[in-house]
């Protein structure tokens, strides 16, 4: 079995950390991963979103199945591609992108098969949209429509701020022609979740549920990033809360889906303020959560190629698919000044002094000769597991603090709720 993972981050790290627990010994590659993934697969130097190249290289290696972990190939149409010349793929085809890619297109979905989210217009001219938000109450939030990779959402407490919003987005085109439509939406209060499932277009299985922290700093200060840290599970989602969720959320979404002609497969991932009027949908991804996947996949007791090839053959409904009860917290390692300017090519180092039952997964980091220097914003997530969250949480920080480069910068208060 000959398995490619596409993408370069943590996320992608621990996938490939997964699969190579399986039975079956699979041969893994990572295109083009990075200082980690080279530890335990082949990294194969194409970038995630050369669909052609790739494409021509899973066909010359003979590869059996190939993951995507990356919205932008499945948005490009990778699955369509890599299908049309009967490669199996992991992850939706383009269509079924739409998902994350359209926030217009998620909300008419969500509002046709009766799926719980806030309430929320669309607008393709600025005019309209501005008129719009004067009329409504605050706070309000403004979205761009397409991916514009954490950057087209705007939760404003003021009027003003709304409108600058919706200037930025349509007329000055900050995240380009993601703002060509913008979702103007009521604004939800509760605790965010996010509970991801895999999905063949029919069988829906949710993963244990998990939370991440996207500002930079401790306290949900400072800029958002691509998230700073996660921890499963959260005490506040109860198991019926998962079932809920299944039934009103993910079940309704992946059927509806099929009903509009998309066989939609691979990661369906909910993201969802749990109100006091039960869950709601903030949004939607085709794939899975970084950082959420470096605590979720920890938790798997099944054979994760074995669920994956099942997703990907539309099988997925032959199995039960197991998790561990012991919790799991990530912390994320970052360069100092990330999400803005920061420096690279710092060497990393306490990685081999780590407690035997620690892991740590790569995002920016890179091998140069026999060290792995820091080559990009989040450069490593510690992860750690124990008997209760209290200490799953101290394992993953005893082991964080053994790490060590120049101006690195990690929260202190991931799981602190928790506690
Ligand atoms: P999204 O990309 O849609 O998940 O939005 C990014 C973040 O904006 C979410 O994780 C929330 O923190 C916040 N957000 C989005 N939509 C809403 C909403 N309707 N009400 C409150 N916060 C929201
Ligand atoms: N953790 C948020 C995301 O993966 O989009």
């Amino acid at each position: 079995m000959r398995v490619l993972v596409v993408g370069s981050g943590a996320r992608e790290h621990t996938i490939l950390w997964k699969l190579a627990q399986s039975p079956s010994a699979p041969r893994l590659y990572s295109a083009p991963g990075n200082g980690g993934t080279g530890l335990i697969a082949e990294n194969v130097a194409i970038g995630a979103t050369e669909i052609d190249r790739l494409a021509e290289w899973a066909l010359a290696n003979a590869i059996d199945l190939t993951v995507v972990g990356p919205e932008d190939p499945l948005a490009a149409g990778l699955a369509d591609r890599f299908r049309r010349v009967g490669l199996l793929v992991f992850g939706p085809t383009k269509d079924g992108a739409r998902i994350e890619g359209s926030k217009a297109w998620a909300k008419e979905l969500m509002n046709r098969y009766g799926v719980p989210t806030a309430r929320s217009a669309t607008f393709t001219s600025p005019t309209a949209a501005e008129e719009y938000v004067k009329s409504q109450p605050l706070p309000i939030v403004v979205k761009a429509d397409g991916l514009a990779a954490g950057k087209g959402v705007v939760v404003a407490t003021t009027h003003e701020q709304a409108l600058a919003a919706i200037s930025q987005l349509m007329r000055d085109k900050t995240t380009g022609s993601a703002g060509d439509r913008v979702v103007v939406e009521e604004c939800l209060e509760g605790t965010e979740v996010s509970l991801l499932a895999f999905t063949d277009g029919s069988t829906v299985v949710p993963m244990v549920p998990a939370c991440d922290y996207k500002r930079v700093f401790d306290d949900d200060q400072g800029p958002n990033t691509g998230g700073m840290g996660a921890y499963s599970p959260p005490r506040f989602v109860t198991r019926q809360m998962v079932e809920q969720i299944e039934e009103t959320v993910l079940k309704p979404v992946v059927h509806g889906v099929a009903r509009e002609g998309i066989s939609y497969s691979g990661v369906l991932y909910a993201g969802l303020m749990i109100t006091s009027n039960g869950p709601m949908v903030l949004e939607f991804n085709c794939r899975f959560g970084d950082p959420e996947t470096q605590v979720i996949l920890p938790r798997l007791k099944s054979d994760l190629l074995d669920v994956m090839l099942r997703t990907a053959e539309g099988r997925l409904g032959e199995i039960q698919v197991e998790w561990h009860d012991k919790p799991s917290c990530g912390v994320v390692l970052a360069s100092g000044g990330y999400p803005g300017e920061f420096a690279r090519g710092y060497p990393i180092a306490g990685l081999d002094s780590l407690d035997a039952d620690a892991l740590v997964f790569h995002a920016g980091t890179k091998r140069q000769g026999d060290d792995i220097v820091t080559s990009g914003g989040r450069v490593l997530t510690v992860v750690a597991t124990g008997r209760d969250m209290r200490e799953a949480r101290q394992n993953a920080y005893r082991n964080a603090e053994k790490i060590r480069f120049t101006d690195i910068h990690y929260r202190k208060d991931i799981a602190a709720r928790e506690l």
